[in-house]
């Protein structure tokens, strides 16, 4: 896949300073940047992240009751989960200082969400790209070293670990990439940490 990020907001001309907003405003600056470039295909994607929030309560339920998303990255992943549960978990979620997730957009869409939970010294990460279009794009890996970042800069976190299936062979490719380093290993669990 080719990639242009060649356009951020000081080369953005007439584009508002504070940067590059939204699909549009990017490919209006990549074709004045690269004029003989074919953009009709041209497919741009800017990836954010923002703290997980209520509204997200259906994709939640969309997300984790996805087959090909959840079958090797929850524990009952034959559950089917509800509006109602995940409110539940939200509400928790609200009032629990320890967990801190957000929500992983690509523009405006909503693609995936990702967290860190049991958060101390140390905390524990977990991430989903919960629409299938998405996956094995490199979305995984740009926010998986978002979460760490933060949890090491913003949170002052020692150490980060996170629990696999050893037959979830994207996720261990994810973390070997970002840095996590495998520590334990069962049949039904792969143990990972990173220590700042
Ligand atoms: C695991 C997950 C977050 C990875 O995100 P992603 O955006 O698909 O992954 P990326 O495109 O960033 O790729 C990360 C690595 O995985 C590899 N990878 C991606 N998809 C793959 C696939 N289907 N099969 C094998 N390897 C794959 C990539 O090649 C890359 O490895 P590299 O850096 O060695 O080249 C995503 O696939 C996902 O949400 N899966 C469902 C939920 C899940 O299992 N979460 C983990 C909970 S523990």
């Amino acid at each position: 896949m080719d990639r242009i990020g060649a356009c951020g907001a000081s080369d953005a001309g007439s584009i508002p300073a504070e940067g590059i907003l939204n699909k549009s405003l990017y490919k209006k600056c990549v074709r004045a940047r690269f004029p003989t470039l074919n953009t009709t295909t041209l497919s741009i994607m800017i990836i954010s992240f923002k703290p997980h929030s209520r509204e997200e309560i259906p994709l939640r339920v969309k997300w984790l009751n996805n087959r090909e998303a959840n079958k090797y990255a929850i524990e009952n992943p034959e559950h089917e989960t509800t509006t109602e549960e995940q409110t539940v978990w939200y509400d928790r979620y609200e009032q629990n200082p320890y967990k801190k997730f957000f929500t992983i957009f690509d523009d405006e869409k909503p693609i995936g969400f990702m967290g860190l939970s049991d958060i101390d010294k140390e905390a524990v990460a977990f991430i989903m790209i919960g629409e299938d279009d998405y996956r094995g794009k490199g979305i995984g890996k740009i926010s998986l070293k978002y979460l760490i970042d933060y949890g090491f800069k913003e949170l002052g976190l020692k150490r980060m670990t996170a629990s696999t299936d050893p037959r979830n062979e994207p996720v261990i490719k994810l973390n070997k990439s970002v840095g996590f380093r495998e520590i334990s290993r069962d049949e039904r669990d792969i143990s990972w940490e990173i220590t700042k």
